[in-house]
């Protein structure tokens, strides 16, 4: 996708569609009327008839209008034009961008000055190249199982703005939106892959080749290397599988110092989450190939990052495994020793999340990082809390906390928070080890971040949990992308404010 924007509003651009923002409360724009008069009353005709009434999310198509050089014609209702809630313009912006892409058009011109008028012309520019991303995003299947028409070509977006002062506006926030659908795409494909060929190995390698597009500064470790760390947690998970554990280590130097304290993102990579001995019941077992979206989202947000070229510092951090039942498995009742020196015992191998978190956590500290932000699809308890619009947000700094809720506002990739407190970290009791891997029925989600923030007190940390949000919501059975917008856009504030 490439995005333009322009100074001003042209409506006889040749292009596959043409749309135009329409305000319902106000006669007819001097541009509007121009329209009309180019297109010798089609925009009367429209406004007289019944089937419009520019609401919010209205989108009317008029193919092959006379007396333009598009396509076809798009009307998008904004209803009064006031940018009440960011929220209901993105879902506008979404089903307009539904409709527009019926055509499968290359080429789309928006003249949003009706819908600029009153609001932030970054925020909407920004949420509209998201919407198109989004709404054109295909996983591209095995070859020889191919049977999706061919893609479509790559969409060209074009913003014709009143000035140069909404053009400047406008061109950050579709720089912006392009940058986090990118990122999400990545993240994406890697979560929709099947877990038998998104393999720890294969995660490496995307490592190395994202490293190599994007100037990064890659290393990937061992088993063998993590053996000498002393990573009993991480390696107690992948003993039972096949394929070899890696920790995949990512490094972005943005800053103009490239001593400066870095941002740690640290995702979970678990590339196919069967339980393990505490086997989960088989069906939407599938589902858990998904289990690896942490890592997706710092592989895309990283690349995100790099492509806006964020003036910070960052490091990702993605410990790796698969999770499978097998005869030297973890088994209920073990007891690993972490790299932190912390023993732990293993009440149940579906907890497998922050075994191999915890060990990634205590690694991330030779980084001497600023800040410390975890994304793990960690507990099915946060989707019966927070459902799959909203991931929950939990630390043991209220600023870091603080921002990561500002970014999911902003990005609309939301979060919230949830209590790290005391009188839950009892629920971790063991009476064989320091821990125990999981704190019972209740509050499954807190006690999940408990167990973690054992394992991040020299740091400033947030865990963000995106069982919830990462595949299955409205969108069916597909990886949505998040938590690249909420990470993307905390990078963009730390780099604001460093
Ligand atoms: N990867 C799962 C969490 C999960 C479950 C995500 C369902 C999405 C949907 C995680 O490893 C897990 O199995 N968690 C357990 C923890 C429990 C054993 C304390 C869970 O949530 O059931
Ligand atoms: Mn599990
Ligand atoms: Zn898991």
């Amino acid at each position: 996708m490439k995005i333009q924007a322009k100074s001003s509003v042209n409506h006889l651009q040749k292009c596959d569609s043409l749309i135009v923002a329409i305000r319902s409360n106000t006669k007819m724009s001097r541009q509007l009327s121009d329209l009309n008069k180019l297109t010798d009353g089609a925009i009367s005709r429209v406004e007289a008839g019944e089937q419009f009434q520019a609401k919010l999310g209205q989108v009317l198509t008029l193919s092959a209008p006379k007396g333009l050089a598009c396509g076809s014609l798009v009307l998008f209702g904004v209803g009064d034009g006031k940018l009440k809630s960011v929220e209901v313009m993105r879902d506008a912006l979404k089903a307009l961008a539904k409709s527009a892409n019926q055509t499968k058009p290359e080429l789309v011109v928006c003249d949003f000055s009706a819908a600029l008028q009153h609001s932030d012309p970054q925020t909407v520019c920004r949420h509209a190249v998201e919407a198109f991303a989004d709404v054109r995003y295909r996983y591209q299947k095995q070859p020889k199982a191919a049977r999706d028409p061919k893609p479509a070509k790559a969409l060209k977006l074009c913003f014709q703005c009143v000035d140069k002062k909404q053009m400047s506006a406008a061109k950050s926030g579709a720089q912006i939106g392009l940058a986090i659908s990118n990122g999400k795409t990545s993240a994406k494909d890697l979560g929709n892959m099947p877990g038998n060929v998104c393999t720890p190995t294969f995660l490496a390698s995307r490592a190395r080749k994202l490293g190599r597009s994007h100037n990064l500064k890659v290393k990937v470790l061992s088993e063998k290397d993590m053996g000498e760390l002393g990573m009993g947690s991480l390696l107690s998970v992948s003993k039972g599988s096949r394929e070899p554990a890696k920790l995949i280590i990512m490094e972005y130097f943005g800053a103009k110092n490239k001593k400066a304290a870095p941002h740690a993102l640290v995702g979970k990579g678990l590339t196919f989450d069967a339980g393990g001995i505490s086997l989960k019941p088989s069906g939407k077992m599938d589902e858990m190939k998904y289990d690896m979206c942490g890592a997706a989202s710092v592989f895309g947000a990283i690349q995100a990052a790099a492509e806006l070229k964020l003036p910070i510092n960052i490091v990702g951090v993605v410990p790796s495994s698969e999770n499978l039942p097998d005869g030297i498995a973890n088994k209920p009742g073990d007891v690993v020793t972490s790299m932190s020196g912390q023993t732990i015992e293993i009440l149940n191998t579906d907890a497998e999340g922050r075994l191999i978190l915890c060990d990634a956590l205590t690694y991330t500290k030779r980084f001497k990082p600023a800040t410390v932000v975890d994304i793990a699809t960690l507990t099915g308890a946060v989707i019966v809390a927070l459902g799959h619009q909203t991931c929950g947000v939990m630390g043991n700094d209220q600023g870091v906390v603080d921002d990561l809720l500002a970014a999911g506002e902003t990005s609309l990739d939301f979060a919230w928070q949830l209590p790290i407190k005391e009188t839950y970290k009892k629920q971790l009791k063991s009476d064989y080890a320091d821990l125990a891997n999981i704190g019972g029925p209740s509050a499954g989600t807190i006690t999940a971040a408990c167990f973690l923030s054992y394992f991040t007190e020299d740091f400033k940390w947030a865990h963000l949990d995106i069982a919830g949000t990462a595949w299955g919501g409205s969108e069916g059975k597909r990886a949505s992308g998040r938590a690249v917008p909420i990470l993307t856009q905390y990078l963009i504030d730390q780099s604001q404010s460093a």
